[in-house]
């Protein structure tokens, strides 16, 4: 260990750290541009420039080691000074662009500007024009050559993180100059992740770019539902306009640092899909005798249509005959929300034909981030509802249900079209008595049911996804569900309480109480013990 001391300020470091890790151990501010903490050293852009007693010089903090007894300024005179020269000369070729440039309120040349240099420029009439502005090198990312900085971090990441080796720096000096290799695209999984960590308006992201400006929108934090890997990222809503003015209310999704679980990053696959939370959405509920035109629905009147739906429900579950209902579950609910399956349907109404598995529905997976089940909560499910990929498939009830062996049927979100056929689908529906549909998205089955009960997305509901690898984590809701929706673990204690049973959730961290005294990996688990970083069922 080595004991140091930052601006004033004593701390003991691992030895051989580099004084910015130290910096940052000790949540001081100090520029970087090159320096990112998931690649490999660069020194190249000399902006964290500190002051190190009994050094001749200022030193970079990226590249200088720590050693016992260093006394390190970031703000005296002489390192502000080494700092603010290195952004005049890093200024001398920038475009003055921030009121037409994309990053602009998130661009870290535009923040130091303002924190460390506010200089009078020297080079305004020595600018040299590069001429490739904003144009496409993939299908996810712009570049506009002329805002680089040649930090050389999107290189790096292409270098070391996906392998692709996707960009180099080509000429020499001051015609130095940020590109793709010829001939090659920037076309890999994990793209999207070049926008993140370029510090400035040089790569930005196509789908998000001119939508809306950084500071119109708000952030909650929370986990990606694309596989059971669980990355952790930052749901970017619009805050600014009133809920029917807006087109999109999910605007982005960012990676979120989480060191046991994703790192730095995220894949494309999940950073796009938060598009799906608006596609096609439920906004009706239906149920036999219920209003039938949306103006009738929506008329104020959506809270009430989906009350008489449960009631309605309720009675057919209270009055079935033992045995007659199937039950369809899905890995893409939340732990509550399986919890509560397992409450109404297994423990209440003693439903046998419980099953969550939908066979064939694996993906692309690779060993870095992406895995192959597309479900955020399937080892949850398996926990909860004590069934495994067998005994859980939902292959057994359909069948069941085709040859008319099981009179009445509750699907949660799967669309047996798309995992059966379209015929399966009709021979179940010609079959069962009564077809009950939940999800936020529609689909066939949603068409084909008798009950259609809107539940919210993800991004707009509390709850917990238990990741593959056993690690409880957090989502948390981020926008108003849209109108006449409810998150399903409300739609699931409306029915027990309909049903007479005992039920004392206000909100989805009650339900989650009540998991984790009854389920023995979730045991001493609470919504504040989770914390950020989520917790691994104990072994
Ligand atoms: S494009 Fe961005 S990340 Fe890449 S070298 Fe230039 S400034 Fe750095
Ligand atoms: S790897 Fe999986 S969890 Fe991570 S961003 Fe991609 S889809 Fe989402
Ligand atoms: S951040 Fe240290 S030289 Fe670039």
């Amino acid at each position: 260990m080595a004991n140091i001391t930052i601006d004033g300020k004593q701390l003991t470091v691992k030895d051989g750290i580099t004084i910015i890790e130290a910096i940052d151990q000790a949540s001081v501010g100090l520029p970087r541009y090159c320096y990112h903490p998931g690649l490999s050293i660069a020194g190249n852009c000399r902006i964290c420039q500190v002051e190190v007693e009994k050094m001749p010089r200022t030193v970079i903090a990226c590249n200088t080691r720590v050693a016992e007894g260093m006394v390190i300024h970031t703000q005296s005179e002489k390192a502000k000074d080494s700092q603010q020269s290195v952004l005049e000369f890093l200024l001398a070729n920038h475009p003055l662009d921030c009121p037409v440039c994309d990053q602009a309120g998130e661009c870290k040349l535009q923040d130091y500007y303002m924190e460390y240099g506010l200089y009078d420029p020297k080079f305004n009439d020595l600018k040299v024009k590069k001429t490739k502005k904003a144009f496409p090198i993939g299908p996810t990312i712009m570049l506009d050559q002329e805002r680089c900085v040649l930090c050389t971090r999107c290189v790096r990441f292409g270098d070391e993180i996906t392998k692709t080796n996707d960009f180099g720096v080509f000429n020499r000096g001051h015609h130095s100059e940020l590109d793709v290799y010829p001939g090659k695209e920037l076309n890999n999984k994990y793209s999207g992740n070049v926008a993140d960590i370029c510090p400035v308006g040089a790569l930005t992201d196509r789908d998000f770019r001119f939508k809306m400006r950084v500071w119109y929108l708000g952030s909650q934090d929370s986990v990606c539902p694309g596989c059971a890997r669980g990355c952790n990222i930052e749901v970017h809503y619009e805050k600014s306009r009133p809920y029917h003015l807006k087109e999109k209310r999910v605007m982005r999704l960012k990676p979120r640092e989480n060191q046991d679980v994703n790192k730095w990053w995220m894949c494309d696959e999940g950073r796009y899909a938060y598009k799906a939370i608006d596609d096609n959405r439920i906004k009706k509920t239906r149920y036999p005798g219920g209003p039938t035109t949306s103006a009738e629905t929506l008329n104020g009147q959506s809270e009430k249509v989906l009350e008489a739906a449960l009631e309605k429900l309720a009675a057919a579950l209270k009055g079935a005959k033992p045995g007659s209902w199937g039950v369809i579950a899905t890995p893409q609910s939340t732990n509550e929300e399986l919890f509560l399956v397992r409450r109404l349907f297994r423990d209440a109404l003693k439903v046998k034909d419980l099953a969550f598995w939908a066979p064939g529905q694996e993906g692309y997976q690779d060993d870095f981030l992406i895995r192959a089940d597309k479900n955020p909560n399937m080892a949850g499910a398996k926990r909860i509802l004590a069934l495994d990929e067998k005994s859980g498939d939902i292959t057994s009830v359909v069948e069941r249900a085709k040859k008319g062996e099981i009179e009445n049927l509750f699907v949660f979100s799967t669309d047996l079209a798309k995992v059966f056929g379209a015929d399966t689908l009709k021979a179940v529906r010609s079959k069962v008595k009564t077809l009950v549909f939940e999800g936020p998205n529609g689909n066939p089955t949603a068409d084909a049911a008798d009950f259609v009960l809107p539940s919210s997305s993800y991004a707009e509901k509390d709850g917990t996804f238990t990741n593959f690898e056993g690690r409880v984590q957090r989502i948390r809701k981020a926008v108003e569900p849209v109108i006449g929706s409810l998150p399903t673990w409300l739609i699931l204690s409306r029915l027990l309480f309909l049903l007479g049973q005992k039920v004392d959730y206000l909100r989805a961290d009650d339900v989650f109480d009540d998991l984790a005294k009854t389920e023995p990996a979730f045991a001493g688990m609470n919504y504040k013990t989770l914390g950020k970083g989520g917790t691994v069922w104990a072994k």
